[in-house]
């Protein structure tokens, strides 16, 4: 249960671009290999701005889990549901919200941002206060240990790392807890026992976090423990109490290094994007009426590439001897800039070849989709509900 997990999830705005494909959709195609992976569509984050709106979601869910499987998102490595299809995600998060303290949430700097920006909307809501709890309740009831985000994200996870050791500290405790982590410290067997407990005193009296580390390494690989012996070894590494719910970490995505056809950040709102699946007219129309360095009023007048976006799409998508040649090209009036244009328009086409012939056999037989979301859906409930048995338990609310 404590395999290192990752999740992450993205709310359900539409087709997506290709800023998301070099920003987050590789990253999550790198990470299904590495790690038993969960994507989510977050429909209810969505209702948390779009509640007066909800006819909207439903259209933009399939858009975009089409997108993720034309990016080459696999759901045979990856688990791919509805956040709304688990309904664990709104039970943690009502059992959550009774302890956590509405100044944290009011504090969450997205908070004050988003009633600022989103002014032609009523978001003065108890939902959407509650968001970043919600996306702690996604988080947390995954013991996911990697949430893959941007930027502007990271609050939200380290409020997740708040809540989990506020739960743990509330509902961790355990009468006789030492006893029973000792004897399960036993359990794990001979030398493994030793170095348990080696590593634990070297993190407690020396704030050893290697040592720490070793051991919570040891604790991943010991298959035999029952889900209560490992909850308590884990937590006795630390403290007295056991550890119900993971702290999460933050793995940052590395912002999209492609801008946007305009050079700014590749944004709907910008209207300055290319979709994952746009028609190959649209796109080579899109990029021959690119924006280039002012200074090329004619093909005569040198340029250069650094104040063109064109060159930062040549930076994502060129090799080095097509990028000398934009260079010197340029510099020197040698070519024109449609000229400049077309190797970037033919490797856009060609990256997107094979995302339009996965995304066909969906658009073909929709139900292919249907079937493997609600499989994902089932998949993510079972770990859910392994986590809530155990919320449930260590709250005291397994009674019958
Ligand atoms: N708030 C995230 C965003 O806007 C989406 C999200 C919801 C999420 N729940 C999550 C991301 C859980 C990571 C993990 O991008
Ligand atoms: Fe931009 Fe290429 Fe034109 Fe130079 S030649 S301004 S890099 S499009």
């Amino acid at each position: 249960m404590f395999s290192e997990r990752v999740i992450s999830g993205m709310r359900p705005t539409g087709a997506l671009h290709l800023g998301h494909y070099h920003g987050v959709l590789k990253n999550w195609i790198r990470l299904q290999s590495e790690y038993p992976s969960y994507f989510f569509i977050a429909d209810w984050h969505a209702l948390t701005t779009h509640y007066e709106t909800p006819e909207m979601i439903e259209a933009s869910i399939w858009e975009m889990v089409i997108d993720w499987l034309a990016a080459g998102v696999d759901p045979s490595q990856a688990t791919l549901f509805i956040q709304s299809k688990v309904p664990e995600h709104a039970e943690l998060f009502l059992l959550l919200s009774m302890g956590t303290p509405l100044g944290w949430l009011e504090r969450v700097p997205t908070y004050k941002d988003q009633l600022e920006k989103l002014r032609d909307r009523d978001i003065q809501t108890y939902g959407f206060l509650g968001y970043p709890l919600l996306q702690a309740a996604d988080i947390l009831i995954y013991r996911a240990e990697h949430v893959p985000v941007g930027e502007d994200q990271v609050p939200h996870v380290e409020m997740t790392r708040e809540v989990a050791r506020r739960f743990n500290y509330l509902y961790g405790r355990e009468a006789g807890f030492e006893e029973k982590a000792l004897a399960a410290a036993k359990k794990l067997g001979g030398k493994r026992t030793k170095l348990y407990l080696e590593a634990r005193t070297a993190y407690q009296e020396r704030g050893d976090t290697q040592a720490l580390e070793q051991a919570q390494a040891l604790l991943h690989e010991a298959q035999s423990l029952s889900m209560g012996d490992r909850e308590r070894l884990f937590g006795y590494l630390e403290g007295a109490r056991k550890i119900i719910l993971v702290e999460p970490q933050a793995l940052l995505t590395t912002a999209s290094k492609l801008p946007g056809l305009d050079g700014q950040k590749m944004s709907k709102s910008y209207q300055n994007t290319i979709a994952l699946r746009e028609g190959a007219e649209s796109i080579t129309k899109k990029v021959r009426t690119m924006p280039t360095d002012p200074a090329r009023v004619r093909k005569t007048d040198p340029g250069n590439p650094v104040h063109c976006p064109v060159w930062q799409f040549h930076e994502v998508y060129s090799d080095e001897e097509t990028k000398q040649w934009v260079q010197s090209g340029c510099t020197s009036a040698g070519i024109g800039c449609l000229e400049c244009k077309e190797p970037v328009i033919q490797a856009i086409l060609k990256e997107q070849q094979p995302m339009l012939e996965r995304a066909q056999q969906y658009l073909d037989d929709p139900s292919l989709l249907r079937a493997l979301i609600a499989d994902g859906c089932d998949k993510a409930r079972k770990t859910a509900q392994e986590t809530m048995r155990d919320v449930r338990e260590a709250m005291g609310l397994d009674y019958s």
